[in-house]
This record gives C-alpha cells, structure tokens and sequence, in this order.
C-alpha cells in the first residue's frame, strides 16, 4: 500500500497493518474483507432506453433550476438550493441525503465535519472533489428544516435533477451514503444493514450503486470506519474492472 493511502486510512481512524508472509494488504476488520457475489452486467437494451423522466437540461440551466427551484415547501426556509460539487466526467458519483446547515449557507454539499471524512475517504481510493474523478450531490437539493428526514413528496420534486445529472456525468460507479439516501435512491424500505454488501443497479443505465455508512454516523461510530473501508475497496476494484 502507498504511503499516502496509509496516511488517509489512519486518518480515516482505520489501523492498517501488512502481514509479513503475504504483504498482501489487511486493514483492521470485525468482518471478513469478501468481495461482493458476482453480479450480471446491464443489459444493452436498458442501458439504450433514455430517461425520461429528467429534462434535457444542459449543465448552467440544471445548476440554475436547482438554485431557483420552487417544485416543493424547503424552498421557503432554505437559503438555497445546493447542486453538487466536483467532476462533471466524474466515474464515481457520491449521494448523500440533503444539505445541513453549513452545505445550506455556503452552497455546497458535505462541507461541515462529515464532509471532511467523506474527503479523507474518497481519498483512500484516490478521488477527490477537487482533483477530479468525483462528483457529489444529494438526494434532496434544499435543506429540511432542523434536518428532519426527507418527506415523500419532496424527493419526487428533486428526482429530476439527480435523474439529470445522472444523465450528464455518466458515472460508472454510484456511492450511496446513509440509510435515508439509500433508501430514497433505490426506493428500498430495508435497513441500511440489507442495503449493504452487495450491488444494486439504478435507472435506465443501471448505474451501479453501492451503499455504506454516511460519514456522520462514522463520526459517532468510528467502530464501524472498518466496515466503510471494506465498501470503499469494493467501489475502488469496481471502478478499476471498468476502467
Ligand atoms: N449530509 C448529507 O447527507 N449531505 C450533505 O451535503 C451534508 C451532510
């Protein structure tokens, strides 16, 4: 493992030992480092169908709708409408659940402490917000109050604009982070438990998606950071299998 990856993992907050015998490379783990089961690869015919359900929007009129949009009641106490931050030929692209406080004010998605770890773990893997090969948005563009859950109604009103931005970055690999961006993007009830662990496929490309820990829970849970590498090697050694 390269210098620099051990430096983002410890900061990550994940022991990372070589064994003598294999120097194969082992980060610490309360469960095994398996590789997800095999999954099948889109069928030609899905990935041809187009979207529907987004707008052909191009880049500055998507980023305008989303910073002017009305489509449901946030607008009314959020400051404004938070697009996504990064690469627009990003491989990866990373969904979280809504603005907070912080990515509400400065108009940026994950720019509070979650976001720092979420950046010390796109790292890891080589990607960064600002260097390239990453996009990151959320499921929901405008911030509910006092951070409650995102109601029906008003991930419906969003979906157009993740549906478009999808449709414009053409990511290979989707990051799923939490269980309410899960939940919403897969329009799965199960527990983000279930969620974890194997591929999922999303839209008329049927992008793959991978679900993990969002980086708050990982910051009153570090336990789990282990975990949350095991997925991060799963989208890094899918990404390479595509590249
Ligand atoms: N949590 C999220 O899910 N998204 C953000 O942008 C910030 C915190």
């Amino acid at each position: 493992m390269d210098k620099r990856r051990l430096e983002y993992l410890q900061r990550m907050g994940i022991d990372v030992w070589v064994p003598r015998e294999t120097g194969a490379e082992a980060a610490v783990a309360s469960q095994p480092a398996a590789e997800a089961p095999a999954t099948a690869a889109p069928s030609p015919a899905a990935s041809a169908e187009r979207d529907e359900a987004a707008p052909d929007w191009d880049w500055p009129a998507l980023e305008a709708a989303i910073r002017a949009c009305t489509a449901c009641r946030l607008h009314e106490s959020r400051t404004q409408g938070v697009v996504g931050v990064g690469d627009h030929a990003a491989r990866l692209m990373v969904i979280g659940e809504a603005p907070g406080a912080e990515e509400d004010r400065r108009g940026e998605p994950f720019v509070g402490r979650a976001g720092q770890l979420l950046d010390e773990m796109l790292r890891a893997i080589g990607l960064s917000r600002r260097d390239g090969g990453v996009y990151i948005t959320n499921i929901l563009k405008s911030r509910p109050p006092d951070n409650r859950d995102p109601l029906a109604d008003e991930v419906a009103a969003c979906e157009p604009y993740l549906r478009r931005q999808l449709q414009l970055i053409q990511p290979q690999v989707i990051l799923a982070v939490g269980r309410v961006a899960a939940q919403n993007l897969l329009k799965k009830e199960q527990p983000l438990g279930k969620l974890r662990g194997r591929w999922h496929f999303y839209g008329p490309d049927e992008t793959p998606v991978w679900v993990t820990y969002h980086p708050a829970y990982l910051l009153r849970s570090p336990g789990d950071k282990a975990k949350a590498w095991q997925d991060l090697k799963q989208v890094r050694n899918r990404l390479a299998s595509v590249s």
